[in-house]
């Protein structure tokens, strides 16, 4: 993701995290704090997936804790409303996991991946993530009310 890009993440990132059942990010966020939140910097990476200039989705990747934790990553992903169904968000998983192989991480842990949000806990199953555990009652739905949040975790190695 490079600075031009952002115009067309902010948009759909402002509707998912408005939508309030999927992400707990703070709910007022500026376009320039959420750009800082959402740009990973070395050695993790932002990406996005774009169609003829247009961009569908974006993910974030890199260790999940730093120092002797660092050989565990971690992503976030965001697709844009009109561009979900269409294999946007499984091209950007299969990117995350193959990143993580290149980088040579031994395994990524998905640490907030809320239990109602069925597209995503399927969507990283089928990617070969299984639930570790989850926390209950952790995420303040706008639909559902207080619903859990899975930890997921692959092994790389
Ligand atoms: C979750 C998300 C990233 C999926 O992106 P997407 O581009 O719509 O997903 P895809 O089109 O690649 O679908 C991949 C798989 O997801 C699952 N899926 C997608 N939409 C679904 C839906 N509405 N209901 C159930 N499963 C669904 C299916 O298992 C699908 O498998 P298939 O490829 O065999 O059909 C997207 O919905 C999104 O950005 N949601 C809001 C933010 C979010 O939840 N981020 C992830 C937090 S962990």
């Amino acid at each position: 993701m490079t600075e031009d890009d952002w115009p067309q993440v902010w948009p759909f990132f402002d509707e998912i995290v408005r939508a309030g059942e999927t992400y707990a990010y703070p709910l007022d966020l500026t376009s320039e704090q959420a750009r800082a939140l959402w740009t990973m910097r070395p050695p993790g990476q932002t990406v996005v997936l774009e169609e003829g200039g247009r961009v569908l989705g974006s993910a974030t990747m890199g260790p999940n804790r730093p120092g002797r934790g660092s050989h565990v990553g971690t992503a976030s992903f965001m697709v844009s409303g009109e561009a979900r169904g269409r294999g946007v968000g499984r091209r950007l998983g299969e990117h995350v996991v193959q990143w993580h192989r290149e980088q040579g991480f031994r395994a990524i842990q998905f640490n907030a991946v809320v239990e109602t949000n069925t597209a995503a806990v399927r969507l990283w199953q089928s990617l070969g993530f299984r639930i570790i555990g989850t926390v209950p009652a952790a995420f303040d739905s706008t639909a559902h009310g207080l619903v859990g949040l899975h930890v997921m975790h692959l092994p790389l190695v």
